[in-house]
């Protein structure tokens, strides 16, 4: 049997990327606290193929490959830079291709950064809404984090770790009440 992965999504398509590095921090509390194997991605990852693919088969093996771990994935963190006020384009482009029914229950805690604290509700407004889309099971904390929070790219706030310390205890929650709901059903 496999290892049970928490697979990170960043919507950025520039590096060095505060938001690539906000859900590569995530999907590392997730790993370390719970055991998992743990891979992050982003938009740059995906590569040229993204932009003309109408459908998942368009996408060159590389990205592909990208699209089948985020299927496959026990756990997932999404994230976005704010652009305009909601996650970027390529972001949504990505998940335009993805089946409707592939992240159906899944657990995804949901992130972003953005300029400012303005839009802070872009994890509520834009990214909860999407997910829900999926059916996924988007856990009840999502993080959001400014520019301040950062120094050299790298998170600094002590008030947003904490915060993601209570979105990683989510995730607990979430796996762990799937495995009895499952046991209970055999
Ligand atoms: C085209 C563009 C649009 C943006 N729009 C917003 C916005 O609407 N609200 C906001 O708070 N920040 C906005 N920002 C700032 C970015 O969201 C912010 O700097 C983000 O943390 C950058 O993430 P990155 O380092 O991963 O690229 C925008 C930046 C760009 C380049």
């Amino acid at each position: 049997m496999t290892n049970p992965a928490v697979v990170g999504f960043s919507g950025n398509f520039t590096r060095p990327s505060k938001t690539r590095g906000f859900v590569d921090h995530i999907v590392t509390e997730i790993a370390g606290r719970y055991g998992l194997a743990a891979s992050t991605h982003d938009v740059v990852d995906l590569g040229p193929s993204l932009g003309n693919a109408k459908w998942a088969g368009d996408l060159d093996g590389q990205a592909r490959g990208i699209l089948e771990r985020i299927v496959a994935a026990d756990v997932l963190v999404v994230g976005s830079p704010t652009y305009k006020g909601s996650y970027t384009g390529l972001f949504k482009h990505f998940f335009d291709l993805v089946d409707p029914a592939a992240l159906r229950g899944k657990p995804v805690l949901l992130a972003a950064t953005g300029g400012g604290e303005r839009h802070a509700l872009i994890v509520e407004h834009q990214l909860r809404p999407l997910f829900g889309f999926f059916e996924a099971f988007a856990l009840p904390t999502a993080v959001y984090a400014s520019d301040k929070d950062f120094v050299d790219g790298v998170l600094a706030s002590e008030a947003i770790r904490t915060r993601v310390g209570l979105a990683v205890d989510d995730v607990g929650s979430a796996l762990f009440g799937r495995q009895r709901a499952r046991i209970a059903a055999e």
